[in-house]
């Protein structure tokens, strides 16, 4: 590496395919705080090039981050390897071919709870192995390391139980593919203290996938999903919604280009920015970026189109009430329609057009009717257009409050506060099913619209 003769740096990022990274904006952002001249580029090298290139590409720049597929890959093309780079057998940094892991040196700084825990690591690929390394380097009681391709995971284990021979490493078989479910992984009998996927189950836009069941989930006591997009995938919304702790890989993203900056420029001051402000202007961005469906359920008077509206104004982005729709297209109320087709022709009438609604371009709030998720089909509609599904639960006495001299709900008519309680219970169990998050709606809009935001790690105090 040659380096620049003026003062501005040149700093790269090397991988294939790299069509959707974040990280040009997050370098940007951190020199431009901390008044550091210089340009970050993506510098795509396809497979069968990289050999002939990377030392062409890379002659001209002060410094770079390197990706899949060639975290490894760079290693003989470098002089040396500092810090857990050449232990760990993978560099994301370089300069002046020098080789360093700012993944590891992040995962160090997250707040993972290693120490004394039990972990489970999804994955034996790149992103698996900068975890293992941090759980191990940190303490952690064992490490349980599943995959699909077992034989990639034999190996890592392998290699690691040689790097940590005192360590408790192990290959967790208790795990099956559950091609059934809609979860790839499905285990009732592994307890986990801290749940890390460092697969690509789930991230968009195949969002509709999440890595490991509700139970693992739910016996845990923290999860990280090293996917950044969806800014928050259904593993860390059902681990929030649960009140476990979860944290997607923006935080590992934003840490570990820090970290490289720091490397790239030991004397910058780069206490003058905030990785968590720059954390929220990011994730405001996804939706943009990666768009996604938020789709509310929830018994009638639970609130979902006014939290919908409520919620789409802030964040942003358009808002469709599925009932409205349906009303606008067959020119008649939801009670006439009701009166003259009966709630079959109706349950047709709703599934096609939510799967017209779901395919639509960019990102969107959508409130269902309460009905609509009954139906499997619908769930699935929903799951295959990158929709995340919010449930608002309302005490059903609250609902029948909110819902008194309702014309416009055929279902209310001519029915008992009894029955209208009954019909809840019924359908509570379907609701839970379909559900990503659960939030209580019972209280105000706002602090229904701040659950929602706060499941999506949202915060306003820190979007300015
Ligand atoms: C229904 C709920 C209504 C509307 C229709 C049927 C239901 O929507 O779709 O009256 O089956 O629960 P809201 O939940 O918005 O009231």
């Amino acid at each position: 590496m040659t380096g620049n003769s003026n003062d501005r740096r040149k700093y790269g990022l090397i991988g294939h395919p790299l069509k959707h990274s974040l990280s040009p904006y997050i370098h940007d952002h951190i020199m431009r705080k901390c008044g550091i001249k210089g340009s970050y580029k993506l510098l795509d090298i396809p497979t069968d090039e990289f050999d002939d290139h990377v030392l062409k590409v890379t002659e001209c720049l002060d410094g770079y981050n390197i990706t899949i597929p060639y975290k490894e890959r760079i290693i003989p093309y470098l002089n040396k390897l500092e810090g857990h780079a050449g232990k760990y057998s993978t560099v994301n940094t370089v300069i002046e071919a020098k080789g360093f892991s700012s993944d590891i040196e992040a995962l160090l700084q997250s707040e993972i709870p290693y120490k004394g825990n039990n972990i489970l690591i999804l994955g034996a690929g790149g992103a698996a192995r900068a975890v293992l390394a941090a759980a191990l380097i940190s303490g952690c009681r064992s490490a349980g390391v599943w995959s699909r391709r077992t034989e990639q995971s034999a190996g890592l284990i392998e290699e690691f139980r040689r790097l940590h021979p005192n360590a408790i490493i192990f290959q967790e078989d208790t795990i099956n593919t559950d091609t059934k479910s809609t979860n790839l992984y499905s285990c009732d009998k592994a307890f986990y203290d801290v749940i890390v996927n460092a697969t690509p189950a789930g991230m968009w836009p195949e969002c509709g996938i999440p890595p490991v069941s509700r139970e693992l989930i739910l016996n845990s006591v923290y999860v990280y999903d090293t996917i950044y997009n969806p800014l928050a995938t259904r593993l860390v919304l059902c681990a929030r919604s649960y009140g476990i702790r979860a944290e997607s890989g923006l935080d590992m993203l934003v840490r570990q280009a820090v970290v490289s900056q720091k490397i790239w420029d030991p004397k910058a001051d780069l206490s003058l920015f905030s990785p968590l402000k720059l954390q929220q202007r990011v994730k405001y961005m996804m939706f943009n970026l990666f768009p996604i469906k938020i789709v509310l359920t929830g018994f009638m008077g639970c609130g979902k189109t006014v939290t919908g509206k409520a919620l789409a104004s802030v964040l942003k982005i358009p808002f469709t009430d599925l009932d409205e729709v349906i009303i606008e297209r067959t020119g008649m109320t939801i009670t006439d329609f009701f009166a003259e087709n009966g709630e079959e022709t109706f349950r047709d009438i709703e599934s096609e057009n939510l799967k017209e609604v779901m395919r639509k371009e960019g990102s969107i709030v959508i409130a269902t009717g309460g009905g609509t998720l009954m139906r499997d089909q619908n769930v699935e509609t929903v799951r295959s257009n990158r929709g995340f599904i919010f449930f608002l639960d309302a005490e059903p006495e609250i609902s029948i409050k909110r819902t008194e001299n309702d014309t416009l709900r055929p279902l209310l008519k001519n029915r008992t506060s009894e029955e209208i309680r009954e019909l809840y219970s019924q359908r509570l169990p379907a609701y839970i099913r379909a559900s990503d998050h659960i939030i209580d709606s019972s209280g105000s809009v706002t602090d229904s619209v701040n659950r929602i935001k706060a499941a999506l790690g949202l915060s306003d105090a820190l979007h300015t």
